[in-house]
């Protein structure tokens, strides 16, 4: 059925009536443009944004209910399986595959911007031992806006292509590094000679003491799960990024708040805790008692991993993760691994349950990500790191499209308000 161009609100209070235009895209539902109702005197009321298009774009699109994901068009299973990541960056980025030439210029540009101002290493310093990597790459990624002030004019596309370049090559270092400041061990300088997967490997966990061979089946396999969390259309950390700035903030403090918003376990803190909850179950004979916790609404419990706001089908990445456990661990001879028992065990359990399937909770990108990530030998706490590492591709072409869409406006969400109405202040003497 053809969608229809207006809808018109009528009020049971008046005759009045509003025709609001419909707008539609190219793929997915059409978008009630509500942005003269403020005129009226209303606002639209949507905690959460369950049901709100707070832009356009042509980077991402997901259709939840058939569990389909494509970046600028393409099935994210297709990408998955023949693209590597400087592909997808530059697909993300630009809007179309690279040729081959396009494709070595652009990671050739890569390879020259890896390195960290020198002075850098001591705003590592200023953090504990002990710190979570993700507070370090919030700060360091934050701190790159106090070096680079010689290309911050937003409005100049070519210092957009610059910083981007900047964040793109620099955030993998920044990654590798927070990792070797909780560890205690040297910093390892980009080598420009590695792909930019292998790079990161090298940087995480080669040492000054010996050679460090990638392994090419656990690197593809890192590939992959970078290609997989790059994009996700207007998740939370995303419309993060585009609210900070919408206000004009530079770059690198807009990529530094994004990994601020999907620290959250909601976002992408949840692999960290979905391993976490795989752990504590422990065991497939512990399954059902956790799955009696999730349904339990006095019990907080979630299955972490598992639920998602857009896919109400399973979400097309879980099931590229799932494969993707399997191959690493057969590659590392881990097959009888019991989490990855536990997991397929409950994944099965928890699609077969009446509250799952009524509440269309399927496993989602977090679920398998763990156990394979576990078993690269990526610390846990740095799960929530690899994420924001691949979603950096994401966030620098969401943020370019936005500053460069002439429909582009600060974000000011307006409110409904339920506080005091005006009041006379009571002096100290009379509280
Ligand atoms: C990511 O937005 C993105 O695109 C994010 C992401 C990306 O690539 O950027 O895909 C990455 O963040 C994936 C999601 C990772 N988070 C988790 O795995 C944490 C566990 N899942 C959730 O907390 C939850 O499912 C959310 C946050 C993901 C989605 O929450 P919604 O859309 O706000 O749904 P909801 O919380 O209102 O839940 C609907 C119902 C509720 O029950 P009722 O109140 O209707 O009775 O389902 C229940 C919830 O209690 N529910 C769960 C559950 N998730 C939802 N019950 C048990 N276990 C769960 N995991």
């Amino acid at each position: 059925m053809k969608a229809p161009t207006k809808v018109t609100l009528t009020f049971d209070n008046s005759a009045k009536q509003i025709e609001l235009p419909v707008l539609s895209g190219k793929l997915g539902p059409s978008v009630i443009d509500v942005r003269s109702l403020v005129k009226s005197g209303y606002f639209t009321y949507d905690p959460g944004f369950q049901a709100t298009a707070s832009c356009s774009s042509s980077i991402t699109y997901i259709d939840g209910d058939k569990g389909l994901l494509y970046y600028r068009g393409y099935p994210i299973e297709q990408l998955a399986k023949h693209s590597d990541f400087i592909e997808v960056a530059y697909l993300l980025q630009y809007g179309e595959l690279p040729n081959a030439q396009q494709k070595h210029d652009f990671d050739s540009t890569m390879r020259q911007h890896t390195m960290l101002h020198d002075q850098i290493n001591t705003v590592f310093r200023g953090f504990r031992r002990d710190a979570h990597p993700m507070a370090v790459m919030v700060g360091v990624v934050g701190a790159l806006s106090a070096f680079y002030h010689d290309s911050l004019d937003i409005g100049d596309p070519r210092h957009r292509e610059i910083s981007a370049f900047r964040i793109l090559a620099k955030v993998p270092t920044i990654a590798a590094w927070s990792y070797k400041y909780n560890t205690g061990q040297p910093f390892m300088y980009p080598q420009n000679r590695l792909t930019y997967v292998e790079n990161f490997m090298y940087m995480m966990f080669a040492t000054p003491c010996e050679p460090y061979v990638p392994n090419p089946v656990l690197t593809r396999a890192f590939e992959r799960i970078m290609i997989l969390h790059a994009d996700h259309e207007q998740n939370a950390s995303t419309s993060t990024v585009r609210l900070a700035g919408s206000s004009g903030a530079n770059p690198f403090a807009c990529i530094s708040a994004g990994i601020a918003s999907l620290w959250g376990p909601a976002h992408g803190g949840a692999n960290e805790a979905a391993l976490a909850m795989l752990e504590e179950i422990g065991d497939v004979s512990r399954i059902n008692q956790f799955i009696a916790r999730a349904k339990d609404k006095s019990d907080s419990f979630r299955l972490m991993g598992f639920g998602h706001r857009v896919y109400k089908n399973m979400d097309p990445r879980a099931a590229v993760m799932r494969e993707t456990c399997h191959e690493v661990l057969d590659e590392l001879g881990l097959h009888d691994d019991p989490l990855f028992k536990v997991a397929l065990k409950l994944e099965q359990i928890a699609l077969e349950d009446e509250y799952f399937v009524t509440k269309k909770l399927y496993p989602n990108v977090d679920f398998y990500s763990g156990i394979v990530l576990r078993a690269l030998g990526i610390p846990t706490n740095m799960f929530t790191a690899m994420f924001a590492l691949a979603r950096t591709a994401g966030w620098v072409a969401q943020w370019n499209e936005m500053i460069s869409d002439p429909e582009n406006k600060i974000g000011r969400p307006r409110q409904l308000y339920v506080g005091d109405a005006q009041r006379a202040f009571i002096p100290m003497e009379q509280r």
